[in-house]
């Protein structure tokens, strides 16, 4: 049984998400694919994910990953979950950097809940998968938002606030947006700043909790951008959630670097992706010529980058 889901990049609003606020995240083309068959050896997994490279061209390119041990135990926990033979293995391949701040922790949770369904015979939609990967995301991330599960499993673009049900709004860019993914090359686990921020804020809501909610409004205020095609507008927020992002601790040297790089190179916003701490910048470009042309600045700078079309 063959199935994957697409890695994603928050847009904005990432962290504040965590406390109520809203988060947009788009769908990356790059994904996670699982082959999952029943196996009398199992349960066991197998996993390849780039070591150097973002963009991977054959899976030469790809290098085998140990498996932590709360990855079994949490996948053999989904499998129960969904009436899967607890005697699987599975073949994972990712086309993202793992702990790159690209949500292959969540794209490997929805494909194996996309697998496990498929090897039981069961229909496995959106809300399901994303459910399911939460499960998964909870053993790894202390206490996820659900933003990542909730994107891997739809695709596409959405505005998302938590809550039970977590509200989902799909949104529809106008014209294609077009990004450039700069890697820092440092793997950080969410974990490591999710917590530490979680402490700071507990100590001073006074002070936290302002800069918490304007990213959040940035974050809204980004969704009608994009539903008009200002990516003016979308630019100004990208720079000033990086600007409100640092200043709550959650960007480190190396993605100050990258997110320089993009600016100077023209780039009409950029800012950390994700949980910070190392991981990934985004920058946005004017079109797909200009976002090549990022690329190769952030290359300059010994940053390793991609480029990504947004498409409506
Ligand atoms: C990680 O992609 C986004 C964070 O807001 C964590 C979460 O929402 O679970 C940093």
């Amino acid at each position: 049984m063959k199935a994957s889901a697409p890695g994603k990049v928050l847009l904005l609003g990432e962290h504040a998400v965590v406390y109520g606020y809203s988060a947009l995240a788009a769908a990356l083309g790059r994904r996670v694919t699982v082959e999952v068959e029943e196996d009398s050896k199992g349960p066991a997994i197998e996993l390849l994910a780039p070591a150097t490279s973002p963009t991977p061209t054959s899976s030469a390119d790809l290098s085998p990953i140990p498996v932590p041990p709360e990855l079994l135990d949490a996948a053999s926990e989904m499998a129960a979950t969904v009436g899967a033979t607890p005697l699987f293995r599975a073949r994972v391949r990712s086309e993202l950097p793992l702990g790159g701040g690209l949500g292959s922790s969540a794209a490997l949770g929805v494909a194996l809940a996309r697998g496990f369904a498929q090897l039981a015979g069961r229909d496995c939609p959106p809300e399901r998968a994303e459910h399911l990967a939460l499960q998964l995301e909870r053993a790894f991330h202390g206490a996820p938002s659900g933003v990542d599960p909730a994107i891997c499993a739809r695709g596409g673009v959405i505005l998302f606030r938590r809550g039970e049900p977590a509200q989902v709004d799909r949104i529809s860019p106008r014209r294609p947006l077009h990004l450039v993914v700069a890697l820092t090359g440092v793997a950080r686990g969410t974990r490591s700043t999710v917590l530490p921020l979680s402490a700071r804020r507990a100590e001073r809501p006074d002070l936290y909790d302002p800069m918490l909610a304007f990213l959040g409004e940035l974050a809204r205020g980004g969704a009608r951008a994009l539903e008009r095609g200002d990516f003016q507008d979308l630019g100004v927020r990208f720079d000033a959630a990086h600007g409100v992002l640092a200043a709550l601790g959650v960007s480190c040297p190396e993605l100050e670097q990258a997110v320089a790089a993009l600016r100077s190179a023209g780039a009409l916003g950029a800012k950390l992706t994700g949980a910070g701490g190392g991981g990934a910048a985004i920058g946005l470009a004017r079109d797909g010529m200009h976002a090549e042309g990022l690329v190769r600045a952030a290359e300059r700078e010994g940053l390793r980058a991609f480029a990504e079309e947004i498409s409506p």
